[in-house]
């Protein structure tokens, strides 16, 4: 069981995360990190819940969190210098957090552009980033990232949008949450000192699933179709189409999958 007790034994004094927040549930540890953002709470405040009753994915899309089986948190974060153009990069340094801590595990992880972890090709979990601008400055950026650790986490196929699985089912074992969440918190902690754009995109590139696959990408209205060849200066996704053309496509709104990708 997840508990504010047993998840301060995991968070080293110092760390992301040492201020501590934790519900047995919530709405959405988003929500509940920008209401503490917001009446100034410190830089690396962590919210985490054992269920949300009303997550949020991208979009206004639903987050499925079951009590006992998924991580769900949020971390605030008040960045000294950030700008709009940079979210994108705080959507990746979850992402990279949470692949680094599954191969910690064992697990070979990868970010489906702009803000899943798969493994084996299936979405183990998710990244929101949301940030409050004060012109050009954040004056807060909220990471919140949900991973489904249980099969029980995974919704079922009628509400999926995309294949998805669980930490344990790719592993083949059990695995502790509070352990999972440390590790990714201190991987977090070493992306976010110091965040730099231009730092995260070599990393997030070379973590990218389907790179020199065919994809189909599909947002705004439209939809596109070529090989994912990289990542432009500000973690757009760069398409070769078939006649031979680059396109660089901004994150917001896109969804992309592989065309080889089977049914739900
Ligand atoms: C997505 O895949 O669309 C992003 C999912 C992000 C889910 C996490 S769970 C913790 C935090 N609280 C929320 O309400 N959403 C994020």
């Amino acid at each position: 069981m997840l508990s504010g007790e047993r998840l301060r034994a995991w968070i080293p004094a110092g760390a992301l995360g040492e201020h501590l927040y934790y519900e047995a549930s919530l709405s959405s540890t988003n929500d509940r990190a920008k209401q503490l953002a917001e009446s100034g709470c410190p830089d690396g405040t962590l919210v985490v819940a054992d269920e949300q009753t009303a997550g949020r994915g991208r979009e206004g899309r639903g987050w499925f969190t079951p009590a006992g089986a998924a991580l769900a948190f949020s971390v605030v974060l008040r960045p000294r210098s950030s700008s709009p153009d940079e979210i994108g990069g705080w959507t990746a340094v979850g992402a990279l957090s949470v692949c680094q801590a599954l191969q910690r595990l064992g697990a070979q992880a990868d970010v489906k552009w702009p803000n899943d972890v798969l493994l084996s090709r299936r979405k183990v979990a998710g990244v929101l980033a949301e940030a409050s601008w004060q012109g050009e400055t954040a004056e807060f950026v909220i990471i919140g990232i949900g991973v489904n650790v249980r099969m029980e986490a995974v919704p079922g196929p009628r509400t999926l949008d995309y294949p998805a699985t669980s930490v344990e089912t790719c592993l083949g074992r059990s695995v502790d949450r509070a352990e999972l969440l440390s590790s990714i918190l201190a991987a977090l902690g070493r992306w976010t000192a110091g965040f730099r754009l231009s730092e995260v995109l070599g990393a997030w590139e070379a973590a990218l699933a389907f790179r020199g696959e065919t994809v189909h990408v599909e947002g705004a209205g439209r939809a596109w179709q070529g090989r994912l060849s990289g990542l432009g200066p500000r973690g757009e996704l760069r398409l070769r189409l078939d006649n031979g053309d680059s396109l660089l496509l901004p994150a917001e709104a896109m969804h992309l999958r592989p065309v080889d990708s089977g049914p739900v």
